[in-house]
């Protein structure tokens, strides 16, 4: 079997995973679901919660020079002409001249074995000419045009121009428009940063990958305010941390690839980017993004918004606008990451086990606790004292007393469960149980009271 095969299988066996056992569903299911958009059941929501709440400690918390922000996703429109937004945010479509089915040009032609990076639409419409590249459906393709992918709304009763706002397509526009605010509140001394975590919405012409590319996602987003006469020693400090933060996820080292993004291809505001790329079981791809947008955002604000961005040296008349190192992080692809590195398929006694080899600050579940016979009083008494201490203590803890203890531990394994425990008749007499560990599945006894403490 090939590389790619053996990789797509197992991309299939982790997507069939997440919705066997309640960690990500396709959105709107039971209607037939709603192409692009994804639902987290219990297990899913709490991956996702450890994920982000490791950031906002790493980066806020744990920080002195981090304002934490929530802002509104919808915003005025004007936001969006200022960021430039309206005018270019777009991707590059072709539609199937039978199907009208519509695809993203530069992913055919890359399926197809062509380098696109920089190629102008009308070099992409050629290339597609040239080589009689068709659809997936065997059809002739329309010339390449753009899309913008930004969803539209409107704003209160009345339909028209003004009442126009769009979902934000990236979280970072709600810390630019808030810059000020904290300015004015906090009187931070530079460099400082904002932090965002928040929905942020993208009408991809074809979502695709599981949760890799989808319509509505999450960002972890942070604008680092600088004097820009440092911009290149502060961009070098994220890179050091961005490499902290895939260590803190658990990825290995090897497959995380820092991608130096060339002019053509940088977004609109960006001087230099560094693409995060990781080895995804689809290939490597971006993971996320560190850009220096210098002082394009704060800049169409003052301009676009008549209102002065400047910060002033305190004790001096220096006034100037700051530059913006921004690492942008997605959060969907961070799960992905993680649980492609944690799926591992192994053999325990003669049988195949499958089972999540989760760090275990970001397992869903830390213990699972059991009494060994589920009709035995005496150990469903001693078992649900010792689950009510762990639950007390740890808060992820759940009872699991269904089918025998092999059978636990496989259900356990298979959704990362570090540690089950079972109390068996020998705990009645001297208050130990079992620990039995998920990755070596070695057994120990342990004290009820060294457990709980
Ligand atoms: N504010 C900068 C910005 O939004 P981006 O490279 O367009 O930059 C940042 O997006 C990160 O957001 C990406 O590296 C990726 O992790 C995540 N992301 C972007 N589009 C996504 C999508 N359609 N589905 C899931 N995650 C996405």
């Amino acid at each position: 079997m090939s590389d790619k095969n053996i990789k797509n299988e197992k991309m299939e066996a982790i997507v069939s995973l997440a919705k066997r056992r309640g960690f990500i569903y396709q959105g709107s299911e039971v209607y037939g679901g709603l192409s692009g958009t994804w639902d987290y059941g219990p297990l899913g929501v709490t991956l996702k919660r450890n994920i982000m709440n490791l950031w906002w400690k790493m980066f806020v918390d744990d920080r002195e020079d981090m304002y934490g922000v929530d802002a509104a996703i919808l915003m005025n429109q004007n936001v969006w002409k200022a960021s430039g937004h309206v005018d270019t945010f777009t991707d590059p479509l072709v539609e199937d001249l039978e199907t009208k089915q519509r695809f993203r040009a530069d992913h055919l032609l890359k399926d197809a074995g062509y380098d696109v990076d920089g190629l102008s639409l009308e070099a992409m419409t050629k290339l597609i000419q040239d080589n009689t590249i068709k659809s997936p459906n065997g059809n002739e393709l329309s010339e390449v045009r753009t899309f913008n992918m930004m969803f539209k709304t409107t704003v209160g009763p009345v339909d028209d121009e003004s009442s126009i706002s769009y979902l934000r397509p990236e979280t970072a526009q709600g810390i630019f428009t808030n810059y000020k605010n904290i300015l004015d509140s906090y009187y931070p001394d530079l460099p400082f940063g904002l932090a965002q975590q928040g929905k942020a919405f993208r009408n991809e012409i074809s979502p695709r990958d599981f949760i890799f590319r989808s319509r509505e996602f999450e960002q972890m987003e942070i604008e680092y305010f600088i004097d820009p006469s440092t911009w290149e020693a502060e961009f070098e400090k994220w890179i050091g941390l961005v490499h902290e933060w895939t260590n803190a996820l658990g990825l290995p080292v090897e497959s995380v690839h820092e991608l130096e993004v060339g002019e053509a291809d940088r977004a609109h505001y960006s001087k230099r980017t560094v693409d995060f790329e990781f080895d995804f079981p689809i290939g490597r791809e971006e993971l996320l993004g560190l850009a220096y947008r210098t002082d394009f955002d704060l800049m169409n604000i003052q301009n676009a918004a008549g209102k002065n961005m400047e910060y002033t040296v305190k004790g001096t008349n220096t006034k100037f606008v700051p530059h913006v190192i921004e690492p942008s992080f997605g959060v969907e692809r961070a799960i992905m990451a993680v649980l492609s590195t944690a799926y591992t398929e192994d053999e325990v006694n003669g049988e195949k086990r499958i089972y999540l080899k989760l760090p275990e600050h970001l397992a869903p579940i830390k213990y699972a606790v059991s009494p060994l016979l589920k009709n035995k009083e005496e150990l469903v008494v001693k078992a649900r004292e010792v689950y009510d201490a762990l639950k007390k203590k740890h808060g992820n803890v759940v009872w699991d007393d269904n089918g025998n203890i092999g059978k636990r531990y496989r259900r356990q394994d298979e959704i990362g469960t570090p540690y089950c425990v079972v109390i068996d008749f020998d705990s009645l007499e001297d208050n130990t149980v079992t620990v039995r560990e998920r990755d070596s599945t070695e057994q120990r006894r342990v004290s009820i009271e060294e457990l709980c403490q």
